[in-house]
């Protein structure tokens, strides 16, 4: 198990997903925080997490946070949703009192509670997380009178990551899934996986701003600058440079960061699995 130092405010925020989608998490704690070192880890070689089970995910998640926390992160931002659903309470176990852990979840339906009073709210999001049922049940437990309609959209996440948005083809799939009739008359939808956030034009544009889109990235972000700030764990000045590793590589998955984080990153070679 991981041998650990103190983590100060200087310590860097581990964050990870199955894949490179959570760098749209990435992306969004960067913007508001950029004195922020951030060490990401995308499990590749395991990608896609929302076909996997529940207890190879948590098995994943355990190796991945045991890898932050001897990088003496002060936060673990889980920011894959099917992780999110089925091995936050892994991760918060294993983390204890050296880490700081946040799911993608909790802030995302404490926001959507707080802003709807009653109403139904449609859920998209890989059929891990749709199955983990976890916005619904969250949701009712934060206010009994919301009406939740979930759907499973699970050719989404290999859709972007293959670079199909913003196309004909896009369009066709994303159309023939928010035409379901459990998505009928919602008020809001939550992009409820670490990559709608790319296809959020086109969704708009089939609801024509009828339907509120909830994207969790910016959320979630906020939710981590609120954390820190409260823990005085903000690094008031510029942190070293951040780190982006994954247990596979591919010239594929180097090509696609571009599309999830703007900037050019350096992805890293990491096969955590084998390194012990
Ligand atoms: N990162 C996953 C999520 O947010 C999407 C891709 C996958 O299935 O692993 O649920």
């Amino acid at each position: 198990m991981a041998n650990h130092k103190k983590q100060t405010s200087k310590s860097p925020i581990g964050i990870f997903d199955s894949g490179i989608g959570g760098l749209t998490v990435a992306r969004a704690i960067n913007k508001i925080m950029p004195n922020e070192q951030l060490i990401y880890f995308g499990d590749t070689a395991h990608f896609p997490y929302g076909e996997k089970s529940p207890d190879s995910i948590k098995y994943y998640a355990l190796r991945i946070s045991d890898f932050l926390l001897k990088q003496n992160c002060k936060m673990i931002v889980i920011a894959c949703n099917t992780a999110s659903s089925v091995a936050y309470q892994t991760v918060k176990n294993q983390a204890g009192n050296k880490a700081l852990v946040v799911s993608v979840i909790e802030p995302v339906v404490n926001n959507v509670a707080n802003q709807y009073k009653q109403g139904k709210i449609g859920v998209i999001a890989t059929k891990g997380t749709i199955k983990s049922d976890i916005y619904n049940k969250r949701l009712k437990e934060l206010n009994t009178s919301l009406q939740v309609s979930s759907v499973a959209t699970p050719l989404l996440a290999p859709m972007i990551e293959e670079g199909f948005y913003n196309n004909n083809i896009s369009r066709t799939v994303i159309n023939s899934y928010l035409l379901k009739p459990k998505l009928k008359n919602i008020d809001a939808l939550i992009l409820a996986c670490t990559h709608y956030p790319l296809i959020r034009p086109e969704i708009e544009e089939y609801y024509k701003q009828k339907v509120k889109i909830i994207d969790s990235a910016e959320i979630v972000a906020e939710h981590v600058y609120a954390l820190l700030k409260e823990h005085r764990l903000l690094n008031k000045d510029q942190g070293e440079k951040s780190k982006f590793y994954v247990s596979d590589y591919t010239d594929s998955f180097a090509k696609s960061t571009k599309i999830f984080y703007n900037n050019k990153i350096k992805l890293q070679y990491n096969p955590i699995w084998e390194n012990e």
